[in-house]
Order: C-alpha cells, then sequence, then structure tokens
C-alpha cells in the first residue's frame, strides 16, 4: 500500500529563500501551501517521539500563556491541546462557555476581547459557527488556533489523520500521499473533518473519494477534487484508507435518513463490507465513534487496521507543532521575526 507516484517531490522544506510557515494564526487548511502542510507534518515527527518517552517535557513554550475557548463540547481536540501545550512547558487554561459569561449573554467579540486583555500567547477556539476562528482571529494580538468552525475547518484534525497515515504507511519525513486511495463515508455535509481532510488530502496528492447519501453531501463538492459516491460498495474497491465519519445530528435540522437501522445497512462499515477494501486497507475514525451504525466494534478495534487510537496520539503531536511554531514569531525565535502575516 505505497503512494504509487515517484516523480512527484516528497519535501516538505521551505521554499527556497522564503519562510515555512508565514502565517500568524492556523484557521484552516484551506489558506495553508502544500509545502506547509507538510511541514507541519515534519515538525510534530519530534514530538511523536518526545511523546513516546517517560519524561515528556520540553520547556519551549515556558513563561507563555495558551488559552482554550471551547464553545462545543470535545473531548479530543480540548485535552490533547491541554496536554501539547503543558508538555511544551506553558500555562495552559481552558475556558469552558457553558460556566463562562458567554451563558450571561457575553458575545464572542466581548468575550474575544476579554481574553486578548488577559495577554494570552496563543488562543485555541473550537466554536459552533463556521467562521467564528477567523472573527476572532481579526480581533485579537495572539496565534488563533481553530479547534473546528461549524461545519467549515478541523485543521488540525486533518494534519493528525495525514500524520497517522505517513506513520502507518511507514513514509519518511517530507512524505506526501501521492498514489493513496483515501475513501471518506459519513456524514460529509456537515462534517468540518471532512472538508479539511478533503483540502490536506488533495493537497497531498490523494485520490480522494465520497460517499454519503446524496441528502448527506454538499452541492457540487466535485469542484473540491473529489470523486463521489452514493454506493459504499463501490466506494472502498481499490481503498487503501477508509475515514468513517458520524452522523453529526447536532447540526441536522430534518430528517436527513430514513433511520439510523437503514443507514448503517447501505453506509455501516462492518468487517464484512471492510473486506471489499483493499486486503491491507486501513480504517479511521475522527471520534466521537456512534458504534453500530456508522462502523462497527469488531473494526473499530481491529488489532491490526484499524488507527483510531493512533489517531489519538498523532493528536497531541501534530498540536505541540503548531503550537511551537504559531509562537515563534513571539519568542523571538531567530529567523521567524517575519511571521506576521493575516490568519492562515
Ligand atoms: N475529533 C474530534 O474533534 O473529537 P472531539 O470532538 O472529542 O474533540
Amino acid at each position: 500500500m505505497q503512494p504509487s507516484n515517484p516523480n512527484t517531490p516528497r519535501t516538505g522544506a521551505y521554499p527556497e529563500g522564503g519562510l515555512a510557515f508565514p502565517h500568524r494564526d492556523l484557521t484552516g487548511i484551506g489558506r495553508l501551501e502544500r509545502h506547509e502542510i507538510l511541514y507541519l507534518l515534519d515538525e510534530a515527527e519530534q514530538w511523536v517521539e518526545l511523546n513516546r518517552q517517560p519524561q515528556k517535557r520540553a520547556g519551549l513554550l515556558s513563561g507563555l500563556t495558551i488559552i482554550n475557548a471551547f464553545f462545543e463540547n470535545s473531548t479530543r481536540t480540548l485535552l490533547s491541546f491541554e496536554i501539547a501545550g503543558k508538555r511544551l512547558g506553558a500555562d495552559v487554561v481552558n475556558m469552558h462557555a457553558a460556566t463562562s459569561s458567554v451563558k450571561k449573554g457575553e458575545t464572542l467579540i466581548d468575550t474575544a476581547i476579554t481574553l486578548n486583555a488577559m495577554r494570552a500567547d496563543a488562543i485555541v477556539i473550537r466554536h459552533a459557527s463556521s467562521g467564528a476562528v477567523r472573527l476572532i482571529a481579526g480581533k485579537v494580538d495572539c496565534p488563533v488556533l481553530n479547534a473546528g468552525d461549524g461545519q467549515h475547518e478541523h485543521p488540525t484534525q486533518a494534519l493528525l489523520d495525514a500524520l497517522t497515515i505517513r506513520h502507518a504507511l511507514h513514509l519518511p519525513r517530507g512524505s506526501d500521499l501521492c498514489g493513496l486511495k483515501v475513501t471518506i463515508c459519513g456524514d460529509i455535509l456537515h462534517s468540518r473533518v471532512a472538508r479539511s481532510n478533503i483540502l490536506s488530502l488533495t493537497a497531498l496528492g490523494a485520490d480522494v473519494r465520497v460517499c454519503a447519501p446524496p441528502a448527506l453531501l454538499p452541492a457540487e463538492i466535485e469542484a473540491m477534487g473529489v470523486t463521489v459516491f452514493h454506493d459504499f460498495d463501490a466506494a472502498l474497491k481499490g481503498a487503501n484508507i477508509i475515514m468513517m465519519l458520524r452522523l453529526q445530528q447536532e447540526r441536522m435540522q430534518g430528517q436527513f435518513i430514513p433511520s439510523p437501522r437503514e443507514y448503517r445497512h447501505l453506509y455501516g462499515l462492518t468487517l464484512d463490507r471492510f473486506a471489499r477494501a483493499e486486503p491491507d486497507a486501513l480504517v479511521m475514525h475522527p471520534g466521537p465513534m456512534n458504534r453500530g451504525i456508522e462502523i462497527d466494534s469488531q473494526v473499530a478495534d481491529h488489532p491490526t487496521r484499524s488507527l483510531i487510537t493512533s489517531q489519538v496520539e498523532s493528536g497531541v503531536a501534530i498540536r505541540m507543532a503548531c503550537l511551537d511554531v504559531l509562537t515563534r514569531r513571539a519568542r523571538g525565535v531567530p529567523g521567524w521575526a517575519r511571521t506576521a502575516g493575516g490568519a492562515a
């Protein structure tokens, strides 16, 4: 299952004479160049190594304050950003919207101005509204990282997924994903994970297929460079990687599927259906999973072909890389003084 195009350059090197990462913020994969994606993946490798040691501390961000402002629930993203900041030596503070003054009617902008006045060195935001993170990025003085905004983007999820694939395929630093066939199946319409992954995977050269009932696909998604399937069995044929997505009931108004039982029958990844992909195909899921609907436990817990826990491991390393890279200017890292671009 190796990427098959040997002519594609496999380098995440800096552009000649330029900056590896000229953006102040990380608001979406759509604003990144291919070499910038590869750069972040390569930067994360050192943190994968560190996180496997008994002593996991690096002091790079010592003295810095990171605020995680989550206006939506999270397990993986919130905890991994918190762990990432702490392992890099920063002081990390979590703001949960449910117990904040948001509940008293404070606006998003006023909350952002308040966080900014506390002189945070980076703010990580999850919000239910697409575009909310970019709005905040325009109101504060420090780097802003998107931890998921509405149906728009979840950039660190796409980065951790790409890193997980590279590791699973034993691809070295600088490798892209050319030649890989990736099938993303589920509620594509409401999924920021799908959107960020499509942008990332196509930028890295993968052949991306999306599969869902017509009601759960955005109009004109082909324009993103993917092939559309409604028949899951057909979408699995030849697939090397299968990314399963849950039905995002919290974003659905109205009925998008006849019933969970029928959805599972047509789009659930059972062990039988898994066998229709390549014999060594691997399965991924960003979590949280709805076992028995989009994925069966025999697949999700497969001892050799499920990457789901590897995705979580990669998430900490990717978030360490993003926090490190985005705070280099403020830390005065030589060569990064010019990293002052607008929201990425
Ligand atoms: N993948 C993901 O974003 O999971 P959480 O909602 O638990 O953060």
